[in-house]
């Protein structure tokens, strides 16, 4: 038996990269998925790849009326909705004195507001199936700063903050919401970045197989206590303290 077994998720973002990644292992682990994103060959590929146990529905999640239309997909196609990912997001990047204000406003839209849509849009519909979990997809750029990421930056701690908050509300009536933490991974967002300029401690970038794990597992019945909690899947990238140019071993001779 799998590990979400005839459990119906949907994820948004799911086109490409981590959320496809996410979509395919749900799959493998027994769930019934809704793919959504704005890239629609995309999108249809993935579903036809998935069969029977995937639909895919066009979905901008900074627009609000397309929330109600996947969650009526969803519970029209698969009967009920258990989960949610909140993994679509954009980036952008830009000095603070010339970031401009319609970049900002749309990476909020799109990482923080899409959200929120979310987590509104989908907890009466997981409340009605008895309870399930919601995963909100932030990234160690939701714990830390960084240079020129100023509004993924503000979006990811922002996303970190409404997972407690949203938890707290979702407790009594048996709906978990938790965060992911990523750190640099392999994906079309993250393809001009060289990891070899990060001090990552594991010294590469993770594949998004290696997030979906995490994910399925908030999805899962296997992290049946954990509500409002933060995995961080980075390498060690935060974990400790990056020494300036110094080698570990000149540090101990
Ligand atoms: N790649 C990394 O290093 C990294 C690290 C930490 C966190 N993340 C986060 O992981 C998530 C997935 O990113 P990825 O790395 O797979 O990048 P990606 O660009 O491959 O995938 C993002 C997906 O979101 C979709 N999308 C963008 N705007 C949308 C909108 N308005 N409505 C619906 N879908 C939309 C895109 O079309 C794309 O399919 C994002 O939230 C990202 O911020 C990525």
């Amino acid at each position: 038996m799998g590990r979400v077994n005839e459990k119906v998720v949907l994820v948004t973002g799911a086109a490409r990269g981590m959320g496809a990644a996410h979509a395919r292992l749900l799959v493998a682990e027994g769930a019934r998925v809704v793919v959504t994103d704005v890239l629609d060959q995309d999108g249809e590929a993935l579903a036809s790849e998935l069969g029977n146990a995937a639909i895919y529905v066009h979905q901008d999640v900074s627009e609000p009326t397309s929330w109600a239309t996947v969650i009526a997909a969803a519970q029209a196609t698969f009967g009920t909705l258990h989960g949610l990912v909140n993994n679509a997001g954009v980036t952008s990047r830009a000095s603070i004195e010339q970031f401009p204000l319609d970049l900002w406003n749309r990476t909020l839209a799109v990482n923080l507001t899409g959200v929120f849509l979310g987590i509104q849009a989908a907890l009466p519909a997981i409340r009605l199936a008895g309870g399930g979990s919601i995963v909100n997809v932030s990234s160690v750029e939701g714990l830390r700063g960084s240079p020129g990421l100023h509004a993924y930056v503000a979006s990811k701690f922002g996303v970190r903050g409404i997972t407690k908050s949203a938890a707290l509300e979702g407790a009594a009536s048996g709906v978990r919401v938790n965060s992911v933490h990523p750190g640099l991974v392999n994906t079309a967002m993250s393809e001009r970045l060289d990891p070899a300029l990060f001090p990552i401690p594991m010294g590469r970038a993770a594949e998004p197989l290696e997030v979906s794990q995490a994910v399925a597992f908030l999805l899962s019945d296997e992290s049946s206590y954990m509500t409002g909690a933060e995995i961080v899947l980075d390498g060690g990238l935060t974990i400790g303290v990056p020494y300036k140019g110094a080698a570990l071993e000149e540090l101990f001779s």
